[in-house]
């Protein structure tokens, strides 16, 4: 059986819960202009979208660039207001942000004059001093940054950055998570291991996360359903249910099968230039796509150009499949 199933009629997706409950975000009939340039000129991004998210799922939106999943997110979040629908979370119209909603942004999110402890502890102050530390000593860990508590983001790669910003997010026990492009700004490596990571915090910590990205591997490597965008105005036009276990296998066929779906659905070809031109990788398909696993990605990073990875001018790059 294939694990991507598509459900092209997309008023009301989701609709069935785990266990039949109510989702924790619904999205109804959302439109969304902004004013142009000239008197009476209006860009239309959002037209008619509907999606519903069920608590503790990890729902991920793809879609071309410039579409509007960053507007979405936004009306969501509660930092826009549609032109037109409604967004209701946890039961209640979206008036405006929530501190029980956590937004995590592609980069610049951690404060840069406070230490990696005082960025988790930020916005735990209703907590006693102790349970603070409690909660930030566990969050570090966490995330994999033991012994950089007292670091300054500075010191930091773009990757711990982000796994600062991550630990924020979760240390202050929200509801739901909103993540947009939250690894765009890092290389493809880190970007494999940071997911990888997220998916094993998200299976720990059970929150329901709407992530954006318009990265059709990332989409498919952490979501329980992707949900496509269409090109400006945009509405959701497809969702794909992921069902595959976790840690996902990305050289599984049902891996491949979502993924294609994926592509497929956002009108884009496996073929990249001309057969011969291709490097002749891709399963037949013209175009060579990477995966990689987490162990491979380990691997590389303690042992660049190691075996089992190829070297690719004394960097290492993995391949699989
Ligand atoms: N405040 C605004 N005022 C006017 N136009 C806006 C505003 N915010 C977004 N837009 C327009 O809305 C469209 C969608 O923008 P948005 O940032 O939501 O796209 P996106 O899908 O997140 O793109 P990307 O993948 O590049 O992040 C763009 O054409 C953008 O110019
Ligand atoms: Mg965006």
């Amino acid at each position: 059986m294939s694990a991507a199933r598509a459900h092209p009629g997309l008023n009301g997706h989701g609709a069935a819960g785990p266990g039949g409950r109510d989702p924790i975000i619904e999205v109804r009939d959302v439109w969304m202009s902004f004013p142009g340039k000239k008197m009476g000129d209006a860009v239309h991004v959002l037209e008619s979208v509907n999606l519903r998210v069920h608590e503790g799922e990890f729902v991920v939106i793809v879609g071309p660039s410039g579409c509007g999943k960053s507007t979405l997110l936004n009306a969501i979040g509660g930092f826009v207001r549609p032109t037109a629908g409604e967004v209701i979370v946890e039961g209640a119209p979206v008036a405006g942000p929530d501190a029980r909603r956590i937004f995590v942004f592609q980069e610049n999110g951690v404060f840069p004059w406070l230490t990696v402890e005082q960025n988790i502890a930020f916005g735990l102050d209703a907590h006693a001093p102790e349970k603070r530390r409690e909660i930030v000593a566990h969050y570090i860990e966490l995330v994999g940054l033991g012994g950089f508590g007292k670091s300054y983001p500075r010191e930091l790669s773009g990757g711990m950055r982000q796994r600062v910003e991550i630990a924020r997010a979760m240390a202050a026990n929200p509801h739901i998570i909103y993540m947009d492009e939250p690894f765009g700004a890092l290389d493809f490596i880190t970007r494999l291991k940071m997911r990888s990571d997220l998916v094993s915090l998200w299976q720990r910590e059970k929150k329901t996360v709407l992530f954006v990205t318009h990265d059709i591997e990332e989409a498919v490597q952490l979501a329980d359903r992707v949900l496509v965008m269409s090109r400006r105005p945009a509405t959701v036009q497809e969702e794909i249910r992921v069902d595959l276990e976790r840690p996902r296998d990305l050289d599984s066929k049902g891996y491949i099968e979502a993924r294609d779906r994926v592509f497929r659905s956002m009108g884009m070809s496996l073929r990249v230039g001309s057969e011969e031109g291709s490097g002749g990788g891709g399963g037949g398909a013209g175009v060579r796509l990477l995966h990689a696993r987490s162990d491979a990605v380990d691997r590389c990073e303690r042992e660049p150009g190691a075996g089992g990875a190829a070297g690719d001018g004394g960097r290492c790059a993995v391949f699989a499949g």
